[in-house]
């Protein structure tokens, strides 16, 4: 997302669209779905669509959160790769934040942070409860965001839930392994976690994260390799 001249520049070609709306049956009556958008389109209202977008930036704004805070406990107790794991997830949630946030404030809303109190554990608490929620994500938080969105079909909000879920979804048989330790075993994971390479890299247009450098445009938005950037690790 971007914004020239004070006026939103949607990122989605319409050929992106097309191809995003082409797998959007996955989660949505395909016939419903045509139907109502050309029902809706131009109805001007799009409350429901804001009303999902201020629960996504609220979502991914606290997953951000949280992450910023679970690096800072990695730091503090030298785990050096779960940090830098927790630090590329946080900038993650950030583009995605702020894709919703910019969508928004097109559509003449300006979103307000939510208080929220941050859980923050030990690191490996930290990884089991982070792997759980994003699972919740995957599952079942973002199949319902695009379940709503389909009455009003407003093209950014689809497309940029649709960034931010296949985004999660690069992760799922990773998390998926994640969550089945538990007590000592999470131990286990967390030393194999130290154990690999990583080289962090995320697509600054939907979030996509790789843990080694890009070679080819992002799978998810199909933009170039220049729109990705190399995560430092935290210090
Ligand atoms: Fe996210
Ligand atoms: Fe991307």
């Amino acid at each position: 997302m971007r914004e020239e001249g004070g006026l939103r520049v949607s990122p989605f070609s319409r050929r992106e669209f097309l191809y995003l709306a082409s797998v959007l049956p996955f989660v949505c009556s395909p016939s419903a779905w045509a139907a109502q958008r050309k029902a809706q389109t131009g109805s001007g209202t799009w409350q429901q669509t804001l009303g999902v977008l201020g629960r996504a930036y609220q979502a991914e704004m606290t997953a951000h959160e949280h992450y910023v805070g679970y690096t800072q406990k990695a730091l503090e107790e030298e785990l050096g790769n779960v940090a830098y794991l927790f630090h590329a997830f946080s900038i993650s949630e950030k583009v995605h934040a702020e894709n919703y946030q910019l969508i928004l404030k097109g559509l003449g809303t300006e979103v307000e942070r939510a208080v929220v109190r941050l859980q923050i554990a030990d690191s490996r608490t930290n990884l089991r409860r982070s792997a759980i929620k994003e699972l919740e994500k995957i599952k079942s938080l973002y199949p319902d965001f695009l379940r709503e969105l389909e009455g009003e079909s407003h093209e950014d909000a689809i497309v940029s839930c649709m960034y931010s879920w296949k985004s999660h979804r690069q992760h799922e048989q990773k998390i998926k392994e994640l969550t089945k330790y538990k007590g000592f075993f999470v131990r286990a994971a967390v030393s194999r976690i130290e154990r690999v390479k990583l080289d962090f890299h995320i697509c600054m247009v939907c979030g996509a994260t790789l843990d080694r450098e890009p070679t080819s445009p992002c799978d998810i938005c199909n933009r170039s390799l220049a729109n990705y950037r190399k995560v430092e690790a935290p210090a």
